[in-house]
């Protein structure tokens, strides 16, 4: 109930699988002309600060759009994208370009987007005139890259654990470790995987 009272609350169902830069177009009747976020539910964050409210401060401080961002391993990077980054902080860098899903010869760095934007309305104009991308999917990314030439994009290196829940392992991880730290299920957890442990 306390969601519901918080926040008036719509659904679109995206009719075809396009991709994820068409699925935000999408929500383009709802959102309107102010700046809004994007957060990919497969992308599971634990952190201290909201990391939509890290991304929020730094695209207000700056005023900018925002993406959340980590640096990830080298055989990772193909499965998400790469960001062409200058630092302004410690934990924030001016976006210049990006790519999504790179060769190896097409990365511009380690650093990733992972799963949080906060973002400008001009991206809609961008993503309705997109051609399909990587996968033949209009890639939200694409139109980012477009946005982050004409406007000001900053990455912020977000405080925070990030769990990528589309895979088993993740799944997993991202349920002990909240399953842990809940006052309903933590002491249980830990009695059960101590006695599990005794089997390995
Ligand atoms: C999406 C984005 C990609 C991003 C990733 C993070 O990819 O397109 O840029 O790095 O999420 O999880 P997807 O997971 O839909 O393949």
């Amino acid at each position: 109930k306390r969601p519901a009272d918080l926040a008036n609350i719509y659904f679109l169902r995206q009719k075809e699988t396009r991709g994820l830069g068409h699925a935000v177009g999408r929500a383009r009747t709802f959102v309107g002309d102010e700046p809004f976020a994007v957060l990919l539910g497969d992308d599971i964050m634990k952190s201290k600060v909201p990391v939509t409210k890290q991304l929020i401060d730094a695209a207000e401080k700056y005023g900018a759009s925002a993406v959340g961002t980590q640096a990830v391993p080298d055989e990772a990077l193909a499965r998400y994208s790469s960001l062409k980054i200058e630092a302004l902080e410690e934990n924030i860098y001016r976006v210049t370009d990006m790519v999504e899903k790179p060769k190896p010869s097409e990365r511009f760095s380690n650093y990733a987007i992972l799963g949080r934007y906060v973002l400008t309305p001009d991206i809609f104009d961008i993503l309705d005139g997109l051609e399909p991308g990587y996968g033949g999917e209009i890639q939200l990314t694409d139109g980012l890259k477009k946005l982050c030439a004409v406007s000001p994009m900053v990455a912020v290196d977000f405080e925070g654990v990030r769990y990528d829940t589309g895979n088993l392992k993740g799944y997993l991880e991202a349920t002990i470790d909240f399953a842990l730290d809940h006052d309903e299920t933590g002491e249980w957890l830990r009695e059960y995987l101590k006695s599990k442990s005794e089997l390995l």
